[in-house]
């Protein structure tokens, strides 16, 4: 039996379509979860929409549709999106299922017994945007808060709580006892920050809004959106025909070895649900991974400012593996970074179009000009490439494992670098004119074969042109289950027939770009 990995995204709000955040988020995960596919795990990535709450219910009513109609509508569109960006998850997580809210139900009743739930007034503030609640600390002039830029709202209500204070001591624990639980590891202290504040209990239920899963210990109320919210994680696990109890979904995938987010929803993975978690005595997820925020030409995105990425009009514009690739390989994974369209173009033309695209496409040539497009290795002793390939396959697979996803794609580049410098020197064309045929060859087979591991590398960021390599190296797909076995120099042929070239990224023209 190959071993577990359970990898989640966050669950989307449905108030809107789909914008580069989300995308950004889940190109992440599907290129870390197609890595370990390719490493024989047996992968389980949920991704899904988080459906309730008061912003949602207010956008439905705003285009004059039904909460749950809206829902699905929207909820489409992010599945859609997914397929166009060739995001490969195995389940989609929706707050509005009918299971979703039996086993939250089974969760608030195991807190519940646990003593951890109990009747109280809340005054204070709250943002709608985040659906979160707000210390006056927290925001800024006018009490506006700096994520949404949007005035929180004064909230007062008699809620049922949830002890959050009570786990404060049993929290530091877990994170001392699990130094990596939060990564990246420079996200740690502001968590450790908040904990120092001292944890607050939070209300987990509204009395005012009416879009959410009715409490079950009183029914005039309706649960809190974030505690409803992430225990769509749990629910999410659930096969067809399982019966819909909490203890079937923990016997799946959970607990999850890697929750990824957004920095913004830090404290609630970081914080709010191991402690939920713990009050409902089930094991904690093993890691949670706050990526940063992107910005486009320096600035934060708004639609107010109108300066926003749109997905669909880059990946109309560009084509799928051009997107994922730049977000991944453009952008640090973990902090900050910015979009502009020149760098995008320039990442394209040079590590796509210039580096790679032209050294398949001049290999290939070669080999079909004067072999009839069959070499086999010829066994001389040009082994600096084999070399390089080997460190590059071990460090690739150190930076993957600690989700270092640019640094991965670098020591792949650095290859490719290495590789056509190497093509150069060599003059493979020079030594066919010379009719030193045997030189000529290795050197078309070692770049064939190098060009091969770079297809299984490359598979988790773009795995569109990893194929269509894999496919002009005239090899049989690709399995993306199992193809970590057939890294290595001569690991699988010892002759290429190769089919006919074709580029597989044509250089970007700035002029004729329209967006
Ligand atoms: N519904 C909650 C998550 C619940 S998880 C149980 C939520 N939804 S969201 O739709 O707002 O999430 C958006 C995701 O996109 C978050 O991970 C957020 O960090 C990310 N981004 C939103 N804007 C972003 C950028 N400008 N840049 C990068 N990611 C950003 O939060």
């Amino acid at each position: 039996m190959s071993e577990k990995f359970y990898i989640t995204s966050p669950l989307y709000y449905v108030n809107d379509l789909p914008h580069i955040g989300s995308a950004y988020t889940t190109i992440c995960c599907d290129c870390i979860a197609r890595y370990k596919r390719l490493r024989k795990y047996d992968v389980c990535f949920l991704t899904g929409t988080d459906e309730h709450g008061q912003k949602i219910f207010k956008a439905a009513q705003a285009k004059n549709m039904l909460a749950q109609e809206h829902c699905d509508h929207i909820s489409k569109k992010f599945e859609e999106l997914w397929r166009l960006l060739n995001i490969h998850f195995d389940k989609f997580s929706r707050t509005t299922s009918k299971n979703h809210e039996k086993i939250v139900e089974d969760f608030f009743n195991r807190v519940y017994k646990n003593g951890d739930i109990y009747e109280a007034n809340y005054e204070g503030l709250y943002c709608e945007a985040c659906e979160d609640f707000k210390a006056e600390k927290d925001l800024l002039e006018g009490l506006i808060c700096p994520i949404h830029k949007q005035k929180a709202q004064d909230y007062k209500e008699k809620n049922y709580f949830f002890a959050l204070s009570k786990y404060q001591d049993k929290l530091v624990k877990y994170f001392d006892e699990n130094p990596d639980f939060i990564q990246p590891s420079f996200r740690k202290n502001e968590v450790l920050g908040w904990i120092k504040e001292g944890l607050k209990d939070f209300p987990i239920s509204r009395r005012s809004v009416s879009w959410g899963i009715p409490l079950p210990c009183d029914k005039t109320q309706t649960i809190y959106v974030w505690f409803d919210a992430l225990v769509g994680y749990l629910s999410g696990l659930l096969n067809e025909n399982e019966e819909v109890k909490l203890d079937t979904t923990l016997q799946n995938y959970w607990p999850c070895n890697v929750h990824i987010i957004g920095k913004d929803i830090l404290r609630f993975h970081a914080v709010y649900w191991p402690c939920m978690l713990m009050s409902a005595q089930l094991p904690l997820p093993k890691k949670v991974f706050g990526h940063g925020f992107l910005t486009k030409d320096g600035e934060k995105m708004g639609k107010t400012t109108g300066n926003i990425i749109d997905p669909y009009e880059l990946i109309n514009e560009f084509g799928t593996d051009a997107v994922r690739f730049y977000f991944l390989r453009e952008m640090c994974f973990g902090k900050d970074g910015d979009y502009t369209k020149e760098s995008f173009i320039n990442r394209v033309n040079s590590d796509l179009a210039n580096n790679l695209g032209n050294l398949l496409n001049r290999t290939i040539n070669l080999v079909h000009k004067n072999f009839n497009g069959i070499v086999e290795n010829t066994n001389s002793n040009f082994l600096e490439l084999k070399e390089k390939m080997e460190i590059t396959i071990k460090e690739y697979e150190n930076h993957m494992e600690k989700l270092e996803l640019k640094e991965a794609t670098d020591i792949v580049w650095q290859l490719i670098g290495n590789t056509n410098k190497a093509f150069n020197d060599k003059e493979p064309w020079k030594l066919i004119k010379n009719n030193d045929l045997t030189k000529a060859k290795y050197c078309l087979y070692e770049t064939l074969e190098v060009l091969r591991n770079l297809s299984i590398l490359i598979y988790p960021f773009i795995p569109e042109t990893s194929l269509k390599i894999y496919y002009q190296l005239g090899l049989n797909t690709l399995d993306s289950n199992n193809e970590w076995d057939k890294l290595g120099f001569e690991k699988v042929n010892a002759c290429f027939k190769v089919r006919e070239a074709s580029i597989i990224f044509p250089r970007l023209d700035t002029k004729s770009i329209k967006i």
